[in-house]
């Protein structure tokens, strides 16, 4: 496998944009693809084995573009999909998305932790193994936020209409008095400041895009994959869907006018 290969990361939708975000910011020289299957949006609220089947197809398509590892920038793909990507596609390494629940357990200071994630995650055996390893002796409300994905995925995110939902499945955990909010939802960092406001100074919001990003660096440091250019890495963006329609909102959470996004056959 070449270092200089690209990554490949993917998600629903734009949501799994946080995540490589941060990948960007913490390795500017890498090549990046990111497929984002919105042909297929939401994944949250389907059946887990058509989002475990998708999320064997985009790998496939990624790991034709050559890429030398794949981030699985989507926590419902990673309940419904992640070990049997994994088990299928040993030859590459696979980083995967989880609901910061160790370190919110680390941060809170009254044991009250919000998790707002969509409905496939909060019923995944993995949500369960994560808070019985790592919640002992703390509180963990969960909210499911059906809607917020096709809100995120409009671009139309600072609107009336996206914090009168939002304080709808928020006030439901600061009525239990939350003092941190777990995003387990690759999509919702874009309305946190939305979801700040709502909440106040009070309580602490966690998205998980750093640890992913320094995962993605330890892994590739590890299997010495890491580029050896130095010069600012290139972005590619595909999508399964409309790519007119996705690329004004890529181009407005990357924040670069000029992207294009190609159509994926996958
Ligand atoms: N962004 C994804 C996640 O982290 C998918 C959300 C969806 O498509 O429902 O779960």
């Amino acid at each position: 496998m070449s270092k200089n290969a690209p990554i490949g990361a993917f998600d629903s939708g734009v949501g799994g944009l946080s995540i490589l975000l941060e990948v960007r910011r913490l390795l500017p020289a890498e090549n990046l693809i990111y497929l984002a299957d919105s042909a297929h949006c939401p994944y949250g609220i389907k059946p887990v084995e058509e989002i475990r089947q998708r999320s064997l197809e985009v790998t496939d398509f990624l790991i034709s573009q050559r890429v030398k590892l794949v981030v699985v920038a989507c926590n419902s793909a990673c309940v419904a999909g992640l070990d049997q990507v994994r088990a299928k596609f040993r030859n590459v390494p696979v980083v995967g998305v989880e609901p910061a629940i160790k370190p919110a357990h680390e941060l809170t200071r009254n044991g009250k932790i919000g998790v707002l994630a969509t409905n496939l995650t909060l019923n995944g055996e993995r949500f369960s193994i994560l808070v019985e390893k790592y919640a002992t002796g703390v509180e963990v409300y969960t909210q499911p936020g059906p809607g917020l994905v096709e809100i995120v995925e409009s671009g139309a995110i600072e609107t009336p209409e996206t914090e009168r939902l939002l304080r709808q499945y928020l006030q439901p955990l600061l009525d239990k008095g939350i003092d941190t909010l777990v995003l387990g939802c690759t999509h919702y960092p874009f309305l946190i400041p939305v979801a700040r406001k709502i909440c106040g100074p009070g309580v602490t919001i966690l998205d998980t895009g750093l640890a992913v990003a320094k995962q993605t660096a330890r892994v590739l440091k590890l299997a010495n994959l890491m580029t050896e250019r130095t010069a600012p890495g290139q972005e590619t963006f595909y999508t399964s869907g409309d790519p007119t329609a996705v690329a004004d909102v890529v181009r407005k959470l990357w924040g670069d006018p000029q992207i294009q996004v190609k159509k994926a056959n996958v």
